[in-house]
């Protein structure tokens, strides 16, 4: 058995194969890159994308239960009402994170079943469920990562402003004091926020997301809001228990201009601080980045930027892929747009471009220009259409090769000095994926969600391999 650091904090046991057998793991088209012995290996989730359950053990909705049941939002009208009914088939689940021999394990707690009003009484049945999660994962040698924030707010906050009332900070701490008290003698690792820019772009400025708020006004406001919750969670986490591994999670991409014309290039600049530096700056350094800090400024009182500037033990990345930006004068993110891509970008099924070098910049920018933090690859993945199941298994070769050129960028980036110390496939099942709803899948195991029969992928198989070649 191999030695696993502190962080780990699990024997990282192999336990029990899949139920059923999988067909003999054949010659692979990609190569299988070469990683860190110590390299660690995990999947990620997140609450509303599978646990469905939304009614059961005392939860009330959250911000996604409205958006989701608003009719227009979802493009194909599903819902995160039963999803992958995570909530009751976790054993399942957990099963298959140790048939493919995954070490770790990022999920998100649902804000909603711990405090199913946002504050105040505690809902014990919700922190019995992530108790018996936890238990579970540890039995089963899986190191538990948790995030108590995947976009799920409680919708009694929402009516009362949500992230755009700043109380919403001590919301969040209150929280993640609770969360942490009932948990943290088990789950050594915590990722605050997930992607708080994404969160702030596309549910409050761009409303495509839930809540579904529009404006540049929205957006400053819920993005300085969750800045400072973040830093309040990493502290009250750190006052609740010692010596627990903790950071946030930001989606980073490279932004680069549609054409090469100033006006396109000077566009990319400005989305660039609004996507990265908006978190980097004030974690990193206590500031919010030019040329927006003004728009920032009314919101900052006094204590502010050294409240957000927390240290933290690792940084999460998600990464999936570059954007390529245009001036758009009337736009609401800054007076920019979505662009072109470049003809014959390769692109997933959802339109993303791949660029797996992205990932090498994204890691390079954070060793040039934020210290070099320890940081985990918290997401990665890709949308296919994938087919039906044939003699038991999806074959999923795109998806399988996506997640190869990813890993051999991660080796590239290491190679050039970056200190990242993980990878987290997203995701481990097809899931709900937002505002695209349930036929847009990301998942290394299929889910039929009239059965709920799961059935493992081509590029699940490929990353067992992968993962079974560096033990
Ligand atoms: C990320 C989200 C995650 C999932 C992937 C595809 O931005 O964090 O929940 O939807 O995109």
């Amino acid at each position: 058995m191999r030695r696993r650091d502190v962080l780990i904090g699990t024997a990282g046991l192999l336990a029990a194969p899949l139920a059923g057998a999988l067909p003999a793991p054949r010659a692979w088209a990609q190569p299988v890159p070469t990683l860190p012995r110590d390299f660690l290996w995990g999947a990620s989730t997140s609450a509303y994308q599978i646990e469905g359950a939304v009614k059961e053990g005392g939860r009330k909705p959250s911000i996604w239960d409205t958006f989701s049941h608003t009719p227009g939002r979802i493009a194909d009208g599903t819902t995160g009402d039963v999803a992958c009914d995570h909530y009751h088939r976790y054993p399942e689940d957990i099963g298959l994170l140790t048939g493919a021999g995954f070490e770790a394990y990022r999920f998100s707690i649902a804000w909603p079943r711990i405090l199913p009003d946002g504050t105040g009484a505690v809902n014990e049945a919700g922190l019995d469920f992530y108790d018996r999660l936890v238990d579970a994962l540890l039995a089963a040698g899986v190191a538990p990562w948790a995030c108590p924030y995947h976009w799920d707010l409680p919708q009694a906050l929402q009516d009362r402003g949500g992230w755009t009332n700043r109380e919403s900070a001590d919301w969040f701490a209150d929280y993640v004091r609770v969360v942490v008290a009932r948990l943290g003698d088990r789950v050594p690792n915590w990722v605050m926020l997930n992607e708080p820019n994404v969160h702030a772009i596309f549910g409050h400025a761009v409303g495509i997301h839930a809540p579904g708020l529009t404006g540049f006004p929205n957006y400053v406001s819920a993005q300085h809001h969750m800045n400072l919750a973040q830093g309040r969670g990493l502290v009250a986490a750190r006052a609740e228990r010692a010596g627990l591994n903790l950071g946030t999670v930001f989606s980073l991409q490279p932004i680069r201009p549609a054409s090469d014309s100033e006006a396109d290039r000077a566009a990319a600049k400005r989305f660039d601080a609004i996507w990265n530096r908006i978190n980097l700056d004030p974690l990193f350094h206590g500031r919010y980045p030019e040329p927006f800090a003004a728009e920032f400024a009314p919101l900052v009182k006094d204590g502010d930027m050294a409240a957000i500037q927390q240290p933290v033990d690792l940084l999460g990345v998600n990464y999936y892929g570059p954007s390529y930006m245009k001036n758009d004068p009337g736009g609401v993110l800054g007076g920019t747009g979505y662009g072109a891509l470049p003809p014959g970008m390769p692109v997933t099924a959802l339109g993303w471009p791949i660029d797996p070098e992205g990932l090498v910049e994204v890691l390079g920018d954070l060793r040039s220009n934020y210290g070099n933090p320890v940081t985990y690859v918290t997401e990665n993945g890709a949308c296919y259409d994938d087919p039906a199941p044939v003699d038991g298994v999806v074959d999923d070769p795109k998806r399988a090769a996506f997640i190869a050129s990813h890993l051999a960028a991660a080796a590239r980036a290491i190679e050039a000095g970056a200190n990242l110390k993980g990878y987290f496939a997203w995701s481990l099942l097809d899931n709900f994926e937002w505002a695209e709803g349930e036929a847009k899948r990301f998942g290394m195991v299929a889910v039929d969600f009239e059965t709920q029969v799961r059935t493992p992928k081509t590029s699940y198989r490929y990353l067992k391999d992968v993962i079974a070649q560096h033990r």
